[in-house]
């Protein structure tokens, strides 16, 4: 079976239990930590900087996925790369130079993701994919947690999955937005290979069975 990496996404954690939360997600069985970036610009909500991701990064066991929502992201690539984060996505919608921006990130040894939001078609990714270390597909538009799946996503991963097959590329796919377990077994049959849950693991009441849930353990 294939092994689906699973990210909670640290913007549903408790901020005032942040520590508790990041030692939870530690000795769970997620693979990485995803983290939200949103400047109050590019998306209509503003999250956390770098002093809170570098509070995260010094207790987290597990590597980090930074999710960047911000217009000009290039203007931080080198810090968030200096502070260690393994997977950096940026917003396809944000960059002008998304192929520039890709190869500035992949020269960190940092695995390079195009984020894509929920009306931005698959077609629009035909000449950057081959640069990219991995897809975010958007499932909920960027802002918040805690939104409900958008179903035509499935579509979506599908028409990706195929590209990245006929390219013979081996690029991995993330889904990011409203996962919870009733979907997650229909999105690893799509092809997604990272699955990104907020609100169906922080707001469980037990997080670390959710997680095993999204693996698929039970
Ligand atoms: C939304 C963020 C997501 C969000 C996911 O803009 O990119 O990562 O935190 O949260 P849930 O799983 O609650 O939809
Ligand atoms: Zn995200």
């Amino acid at each position: 079976m294939k092994n689906t990496l699973i990210a909670p996404s640290m913007l549903s954690a408790d901020f005032s239990n942040l520590k508790r939360d990041i030692e939870m997600i530690n000795s769970s069985n997620a693979d990485l930590f995803h983290l939200d970036i949103m400047d109050g610009v590019f998306v209509p909500n503003i999250s956390y900087g770098f002093p809170v991701i570098k509070s995260i990064a010094k207790y987290a066991q597990k590597p980090l996925d930074a999710h960047l929502m911000i217009v000009n992201p290039d203007r931080y690539i080198e810090e968030f790369c200096k502070i260690g984060v393994e997977y950096l996505s940026v917003h396809i919608e944000a960059c002008t130079h998304l192929h520039r921006t890709l190869q500035n990130i992949s020269s960190f040894g940092v695995k390079a993701g195009v984020a894509i939001n929920p009306h931005t078609s698959v077609s629009s990714l035909e000449e950057i994919i081959d640069f990219a270390h991995f897809i975010l597909v958007m499932s909920v538009n960027p802002g918040f947690g805690g939104q409900s799946f958008i179903e035509t996503s499935y579509r979506k991963i599908d028409q990706i999955k195929e590209l990245i097959t006929k390219r013979g590329l081996s690029v991995l796919i993330e889904v990011d937005g409203g996962v919870n377990k009733e979907n997650a077994p229909l999105l690893i049959d799509s092809g997604a290979d990272i699955l990104v849950a907020g609100n169906s693991v922080f707001g469980s009441n037990d997080p670390l069975v959710a997680i095993n849930q999204l693996k698929g353990y039970i």
